[in-house]
């Protein structure tokens, strides 16, 4: 039997280089090897997003954006997660057995009340016990399925610990029910300018932007006042390190050695960036544009992913329900 990878996606836009690249490409290149369930992580964004009509848009913007650049949805399950009431059942249930001391430590939290006392605030101000039951939701998303990996980024690598140590407290209290769930991380890929790429750094080149906005983007990176003719190391260069993924395998080893002998420009290699960049998601483009304007289709995908999901997640939640007596 193949091993259980999941993943949620928080909906909130179109995927940038960023998340391509440290998220999206290795959690679609598991999808042979695992048993793969993909989901739109909608209830957990309900602690962000209060307009209603926002949501949704950005529920079917994340399927889109995993279908577009080529998510097979015979082969992995995607659905919306509140589309499967088994999850939110769960989460109730291991919410008894999940000491408060452990969601205290939660980076998410401890960080909002820091930010609030650093403000002379009282410590849980403005914060809501959906910020702070986060974590058990996310065990219950990963749990309900048996899942053994969860592919995430490093800042997510936390929360799985936690799933990992509420289902551990679960089978000390009713035998061994649960699956003990892994996090998989992928090392963080540096922004254009060597910080982490993140909308709040602005510093972030959306995969789905039109090819014009693309580019103008890509020629605003920042880089130093090197000039052509100047050796540069090509390992410690960020420009160089996103040409690296996206180029063509002759053209990026010519690009190195043009680096490391002078005689490239920042400006030569980023207009090889920003065609490499339109060459590569053109037609995922394409597809994303054809998908959010069939609403209807996508609709039937994640239907069809969440009919197949709760036949997984009723088995585990009658498991669960059977061990804890109700
Ligand atoms: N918390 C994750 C994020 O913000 C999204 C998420 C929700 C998730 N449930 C999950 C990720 C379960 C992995 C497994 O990105």
């Amino acid at each position: 039997m193949k091993r259980v990878a999941l993943t949620g996606i928080k909906p909130s836009g179109t995927p940038h280089v960023g998340n391509y690249l440290g998220m999206y490409k290795p959690a679609l290149d598991l999808t042979g090897e695992y048993d793969a369930y993909y989901f739109i992580a909608d209830e957990h964004a309900l602690t962000s997003v209060r307009d209603p009509n926002e949501l949704r848009q950005l529920s079917y913007e994340a399927a889109a954006s995993w279908l577009a650049l080529g998510l097979d949805p015979e082969k992995v399950l995607i659905y919306r997660q509140s589309d499967i009431p088994e999850i939110f059942e769960l989460a109730w249930i291991l919410s008894c057995v999940t000491p408060k001391g452990l969601l205290n430590r939660a980076h998410a939290y401890k960080a909002a009340v820091d930010e609030n006392e650093a403000a002379g605030r009282p410590p849980d101000d403005g914060l809501s016990m959906g910020l702070y039951n986060y974590p058990v939701l996310m065990a219950a998303d990963i749990l309900i399925v048996d899942a053994n990996v969860v592919p995430v980024g490093v800042d997510q690598k936390q929360h799985v610990e936690i799933a990992r140590d509420i289902a551990e407290a679960f089978n000390r209290a009713y035998g061994d029910v649960l699956v003990l769930p892994e996090p998989m991380t992928f090392s963080i890929v540096a922004g254009p300018d060597g910080r982490k790429m993140s909308k709040s750094y602005g510093n972030v080149i959306p995969i789905f932007a039109e090819p014009a906005e693309q580019r103008k983007l890509v020629m605003r990176i920042v880089t130093d006042s090197r000039r052509p003719e100047d050796p540069k190391d090509p390992s410690t260069d960020a420009l160089f390190k996103i040409f690296e993924y996206f180029g063509g395998s002759s053209d990026v080893e010519d690009v190195r050695e043009r680096y490391r002998a002078g005689g490239i420009g920042y400006g030569e290699v980023k207009e090889k960036l920003a065609s490499a960049l339109h060459e590569r998601f053109a037609e995922p483009r394409t597809r994303y544009d054809e998908l959010m304007s069939d609403r209807a289709r996508l609709d039937e995908i994640l239907a069809d992913g969440a009919r197949r999901a709760r036949g997984v997640a009723a088995v585990t939640l009658g498991r669960v329900r059977r061990a804890v007596g109700l």
